[in-house]
């Protein structure tokens, strides 16, 4: 099986980048930042305070987590719910970053994870892939851009979507939540020794997808 690893801070364009890269390549697109962002909502919804590290590690073992495909698309589940729209809201991606501090959460995500890159040819996207769950992933890219181009595409996604944002409180919580990120004690966000690293500040989503697609066709062809 192929693994392509692409790891990098928030806003970089990593999920459409690797759901785009997966759709040319015909692998399936692993989204696992929204794992994270489903044991938010599952605290968030219990009332657990997401920052208290033992009470969310003490209530994982009612989290039923999994990912199903459908057309190519993942959709994330709770149980019997489908919480794949529930969990694009800025209160839970704070809610994910606080329980991926979690170790507990890290190692309860783990086997899912490398699962899915078990059984299928993948491209999977988040802060670790390259460093923890996939190590031996054929191509790891470690894609960045400008904290103020993340939040403007953070900022222009979420008013797309109908959502009330504000550009500076969009990007204050972004500079926080890549602090938060890079300095976890588990599982920091850093690239991989061996990752390719892409800076996407300037390029339209077609140039970086060009770029992206040509550093992977160099490596598994
Ligand atoms: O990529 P995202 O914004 O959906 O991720 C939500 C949070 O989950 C993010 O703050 C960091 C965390 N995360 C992680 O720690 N490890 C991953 N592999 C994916 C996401």
């Amino acid at each position: 099986m192929i693994a392509i690893a692409i790891d990098g801070p928030g806003g970089a364009g990593k999920s459409t980048m690797a759901r785009a890269l997966a759709k040319e390549l015909g692998y399936i697109y692993v989204d696992t930042g929204a794992l994270y962002r489903a044991i938010g909502l599952y605290m968030r919804r219990k009332g657990i305070p997401t920052t208290d590290f033992a009470a969310v590690a003490g209530n994982l073992g009612g989290v039923e987590v999994r990912l199903a495909f459908r057309d190519g698309e993942q959709r994330v589940f709770l149980a019997e719910e489908d919480v794949s729209d529930a969990i694009r809201t800025q209160d839970i991606s704070i809610a994910a970053s606080n329980v991926s501090a979690v170790p507990e959460v890290r190692a309860f995500l783990f086997d899912l994870q490398r699962d899915l890159a078990k059984k299928n040819h993948v491209v999977m996207d988040g802060r670790d892939i390259g460093t923890v769950v996939l190590p031996n992933a054929q191509v790891k890219i470690f894609l960045t851009a400008s904290p103020e181009e993340r939040a403007q595409r953070r900022y222009l996604e979420l008013r797309e979507k109908g959502l009330e944002a504000e550009y500076d409180q969009v990007l204050t919580e972004l500079k926080q939540r890549d602090y938060d990120d890079s300095h976890r004690a588990v599982a920091p966000l850093v690239p991989a020794e061996d990752a390719i690293m892409v800076d996407s500040t300037g390029l339209t989503r077609e140039q970086a997808f060009q770029r992206l697609l040509r550093t992977v066709q160099d490596k598994i062809s």
